[in-house]
C-alpha cells in the first residue's frame, strides 16, 4: 500500500538542486572573492574555488545564480501554499530549541520520526533560508547596485553589501558543514531526502 512520503518530490527535487546550485555559487563565489579580498587577510586557496580565473569564475556564478533564484521561489511558492511551512517549522521557541540542543549533546535526541524536525533543526533550517535570502538580495546589490539603488543602501553601500554577502556566504557554508555532519550521524534521513521515504 502507498503511503505518503515523508518529504513529497517537490521538495526532494529542489532540495538537491538547490544543494548544486549553493555549492557551484560557493566554490566560484571564492575565485570572484580571490580578485579582490574584502578582508585582506582572508584568501581562499585557489585549488578550492571553480572557475580557474576571475572570468570564468564569474560565469559559473551567473549561470548558478538562476537555478538558485528560481529553484528557491519554487521551494518557496510549494512550501507557503501547501501549508507544509507552517506545520513543518512552527511551533518554534527558544525554550525548546535549548531543550533539544543538549538533548542533542547527550546523545539524547531521538530521531526515531523522521517526518518531525526537532526545534535545532527547525532553527537551522528556518536561519539558512532566511540566510539564502540575504545572499540572493546583497549579490543583487552588488550585481546592479546602480538599478537598485534602495536595496544597495538598504545594504549600507556598495562596500558594505560586499560584506553582508560574504558574510552570509560564511553563514552558509558552516550551516553545510554541521548539517552533512548530522545527516552522517543519521544515515536513514538521507535516504528519506534521496527515496521520499
Ligand atoms: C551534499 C549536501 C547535502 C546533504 C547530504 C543534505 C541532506 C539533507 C537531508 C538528509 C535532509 C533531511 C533531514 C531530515 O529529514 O532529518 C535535508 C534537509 C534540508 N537541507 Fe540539506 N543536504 C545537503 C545540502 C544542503 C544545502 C547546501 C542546503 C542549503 C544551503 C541545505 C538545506 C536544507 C534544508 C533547508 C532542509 C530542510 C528542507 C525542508 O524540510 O523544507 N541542504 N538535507
Amino acid at each position: 500500500m502507498l503511503t505518503t512520503p515523508i518529504h513529497p518530490l517537490w521538495l526532494r527535487l529542489t532540495h538537491w538542486l538547490n544543494a548544486f546550485a549553493a555549492l557551484i555559487m560557493m566554490l566560484s563565489g571564492w575565485r570572484i572573492y580571490d580578485a579582490s579580498p574584502v578582508f585582506p587577510q582572508i584568501v581562499i586557496p585557489p585549488s578550492i574555488t571553480l572557475g580557474g580565473w576571475l572570468g570564468g569564475a564569474l560565469q559559473w556564478h551567473f549561470a548558478a545564480m538562476w537555478l538558485l533564484f528560481f529553484n528557491g521561489i519554487t521551494y518557496l511558492a510549494f512550501n507557503l501554499l501547501s501549508g507544509r511551512f507552517r506545520a513543518k517549522f512552527f511551533p518554534l521557541s527558544p525554550r525548546a530549541v535549548i531543550h533539544d540542543l543538549f538533548a542533542a549533546l547527550r546523545g539524547k535526541l531521538s530521531h526515531a520520526d523522521l517526518r518531525q524536525y526537532n526545534a535545532v533543526q527547525k532553527l537551522a533550517y528556518l536561519v539558512v533560508v532566511i540566510d539564502l535570502i540575504v545572499l540572493v538580495l546583497s549579490g543583487l546589490a552588488i550585481w546592479k547596485s546602480v538599478q537598485f539603488p534602495v536595496l544597495r543602501e538598504l545594504m549600507g553601500g556598495y562596500d558594505r553589501a560586499r560584506i553582508v554577502h560574504f558574510c552570509a556566504m560564511a553563514v552558509m557554508a558552516a550551516f553545510v558543514v554541521v548539517h552533512v555532519a548530522m545527516v552522517a550521524l543519521v544515515p536513514r534521513s538521507l535516504l528519506t531526502m534521496l527515496r521520499g521515504r
